[in-house]
């Protein structure tokens, strides 16, 4: 398996699927209910059902064996209880990584979100803040680790529509929206480089082609003279 989707039923994560395996990638997506398989296959990836919330590192080490490269893409959701999105959005990002560094998987990409941050305080809405919260806290944790060679990407809102093939990507980008097909083409871009400097990036919608705009933070391609 060569690439493995950490939360392989999300509406992001089926458009990365179907990118890797349009380019012959084979994609393992893990979704958390057997009725979602026939949408992650048509996606062209094959499915693993385990609940991320609750999967051991044992098991995602077993998961990720053999790949080249995560893709954690999982998200709790907004629409849950407070305090949810710790067991998704940060217990199971920071398991996968373990199981990444275990299974000697060295590339990570995070699918994480603008304004991460473990300190946020966004009191017009608790949910936003505890998402924030804990994707900020996963992330800290990634970008932290020497064996894993981790991108975050913080994505500002998502809309729905198809991809404008333009994107912002930088360091910091300023507010702003992008289309989930847009975020979709970053990602698959983002897996075929071994690594990016820096390591977390923000990304809107903008005019640069997607495969420029990743070109200017992988490293260079190797001089064959
Ligand atoms: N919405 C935004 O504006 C925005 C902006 C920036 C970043 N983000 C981040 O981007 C992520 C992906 O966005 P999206 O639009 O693709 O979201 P999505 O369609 O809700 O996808 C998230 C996926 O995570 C899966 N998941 C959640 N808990 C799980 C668990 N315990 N085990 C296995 N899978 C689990 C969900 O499974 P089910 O299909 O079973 O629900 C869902 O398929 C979001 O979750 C968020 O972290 C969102």
């Amino acid at each position: 398996m060569s690439v493995v989707i950490a939360g392989g039923h999300g509406r992001v994560a089926l458009m990365v699927s179907r990118l890797l395996a349009d380019r012959g990638e084979r994609v393992l997506g893990i979704i958390r209910r057997p009725e979602q398989a026939g949408a992650v296959r048509a996606a062209g990836a094959r499915t693993l059902v385990s609940d991320l919330a609750t999967t051991t590192v044992e098991q995602c080490t077993q998961y990720v064996d053999g790949a080249r490269a995560v893709l954690f893409a999982a998200g709790a959701g907004l629409g849950d209880a407070l305090g949810r999105a710790d067991p998704v959005d940060h217990d199971a990002a920071v398991a996968i990584a373990d199981a990444a560094e275990l299974a000697g998987v060295r590339r990570f990409v995070m699918l994480s979100a603008m304004g991460a941050d473990p300190a946020r305080h966004y009191p017009v809405d608790p949910l936003v803040e505890t998402f924030l919260r804990a994707k900020g806290r996963a992330d800290e944790n990634l970008v932290a680790r020497g064996a894993l060679d981790t991108t975050v990407v913080r994505p500002g809102w998502f809309r729905d529509g198809p991809r404008t093939g333009g994107v912002h990507l930088a360091e910091s980008t300023g507010p702003g929206e992008i289309a989930r097909a847009d975020v979709a083409a970053v990602l698959a871009a983002l897996l075929t480089v071994s690594s990016t400097t820096p390591r977390v990036l923000e990304l809107t919608a903008g005019t640069t082609p997607v495969a420029e705009a990743v070109a200017r933070f992988a490293p260079p391609l190797p001089d064959t003279g």
